[in-house]
């Protein structure tokens, strides 16, 4: 049963500022979006904003965007290239991997290096980062667990989504836009509520968008949850591997690269177990989609993927920052359908986020007052009144990915996410990192690849 405040209360986002989003990996850019040395992007995290930039020598690095002489943030453009980022405020100026280079009037200002060593001074590094399949993290904990401990098992999940050939994902967007809404909320129903889509989204299917989302379709699929994630899937039609995959729209060119790229067990999901991963969540902040809808007029349906983070901004509003993400090796015409699809789904322009927008501004906006203090909702789909479940997880021999895996309605994996929120809100604070005058040029450390292909820094090594 789950406090209604949650959704609505400002001490409580005070303790997820400090306990979870001090501690946990989120996901901040994609490689794809820094190809090539000196591009860069800014992206926040709660109160800080970060560069993400690709160095001179090839390296991706995350530094936190603020002078250290008196504090204006050193980039204020979204994204592009630089070898360079020059404070507005003094013009101390910075390379591109946070070495402190340019300081107007240094010796009559400060005595030169004999008074002030610029040398040596580097922008705040953030205190953790890493990848996984191109996909760059940050952590706020310089004693967090390596990333890929954190994501654990989810790894699997997330290579259905990020690894469909050796050419990576690329990505467009972000598209970022601000809702009235707590940010649990989306992490929530992208997670595993299979439950809303016929109903919330009934205009979609009433227009013939789907070929499927019936309610008696939905509940055939499996929820699943493992490591720092779970999400949801559809069952197929029988078919074979191949058979499935173009099913839901695949060319056959793409599908012999998937083959290529997915284990045995990844195509066992698909081929014999028949489900198809669609919506998903992995703790705290990060979602993805998979779907297939219909782009034309004619039963042909087209897959499309997309990243995205709830970023909160206080206890009742979030921005969500929304990216298409498509395999680089996929033909161009499948690149630009698939952009289609996903821009009619989701994104500012989606049917389906602004059906569930309005869910969750009335959900948060009702869970502000005194009344909702005294109520406690009902999570426990999936659940009979002693605590056993209503149906049985499926065995290994029918679902062959890792976790535990459930055919039709629950919310298992609603549940599954505020565990592992109650728990991190228990957790002590996360010691504060010493304060510091600079980073150190030889404390900063790049990043370090974690399992997975990372086809940018690949291409940029053969370069
Ligand atoms: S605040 Fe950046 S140069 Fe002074
Ligand atoms: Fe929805």
């Amino acid at each position: 049963m789950i406090p209604a405040h949650i959704y609505n209360d400002a001490e409580i986002f005070e303790l997820e500022r400090e306990r979870l989003f001090r501690r946990a990996w989120m996901f901040v850019a994609h490689e794809s979006e820094i190809p090539q040395d000196g591009d860069y992007v800014v992206r926040r995290l709660l109160d800080d904003s970060f560069i993400i930039a690709r160095d001179s020598k090839g390296d991706v690095r995350a530094m936190f965007n603020m002078c250290l002489h008196r504090g204006m943030q050193v980039c204020r453009a979204e994204m592009g290239n630089a070898s360079n980022f020059r404070c507005p405020y003094h013009g101390w100026s910075y390379r591109n991997d946070g070495r402190l280079t340019g300081l107007p009037f240094h010796q009559e200002a400060y005595g030169g290096e004999a008074g002030f060593q610029k040398r040596g001074q580097t922008l705040l590094p953030a205190p953790n980062l890493a990848s996984y399949n191109g996909m760059i993290f940050i952590s706020l904990d310089a004693q967090a667990p390596p990333l890929e401990e954190f994501l654990g098992d989810f790894r699997f999940y997330l290579d259905f989504y990020t690894r469909q050939s050796g050419a990576g994902l690329e990505v467009r967007g972000p598209q970022r836009w601000r809702i009235k809404a707590n940010w649990k909320i989306g992490v929530e129903n992208f997670a595993g509520d299979m439950y809303h889509t016929p109903h919330t989204h009934a205009s979609v299917v009433d227009i013939g968008l789907f070929r499927e989302p019936k309610a008696q379709k939905r509940k055939d699929g499996a929820t699943y949850w493992a490591g720092c994630g779970g999400g949801t899937t559809y069952k197929l039609p029988p078919g074979t591997f191949d058979e499935r995959m173009r099913y839901v729209g695949y060319p056959d060119d793409m599908v012999g690269r998937i083959k290529q790229m997915w284990s045995d067990d990844h195509q066992r999901v698909v081929g014999d177990d028949g489900f198809m991963i669609s919506a998903a969540s992995c703790f705290p902040n990060m979602s993805l989609v998979h779907n297939w809808p219909k782009i034309q007029d004619s039963d042909d349906v087209l897959p499309f993927i997309s990243i995205r983070t709830w970023q909160p901004i206080s206890e009742n509003e979030t921005e969500v920052y929304s990216w298409f993400a498509v395999d680089a090796a996929a033909p161009d015409q499948f690149k630009k359908d698939s952009y289609k699809a996903y821009l009619m789904c989701f994104g500012s322009t989606g049917m389906f986020e602004q059906d569930d927008v309005e869910n969750w501004v009335s959900l948060t906006n009702t869970a502000a007052g005194s009344m909702a203090r005294q109520l406690l909702l009902n999570g426990r789909m999936g659940l009979l009144a002693d605590g056993t479940p209503v149906v049985n997880a499926l065995p290994p021999e029918q679902f062959h990915g890792p976790g535990v895996a459930q055919v039709g309605y629950n919310e298992n994996n609603q549940r599954a996410i505020l565990r592992m929120w109650a728990d991190h809100l228990e957790m002590p604070p996360v010691a504060p990192n010493p304060a510091t005058i600079g980073g150190r040029p030889d404390g900063i450390t790049p990043l370090a690849q974690t399992n997975g292909t990372s086809a940018c820094q690949a291409a940029h090594q053969e370069v």
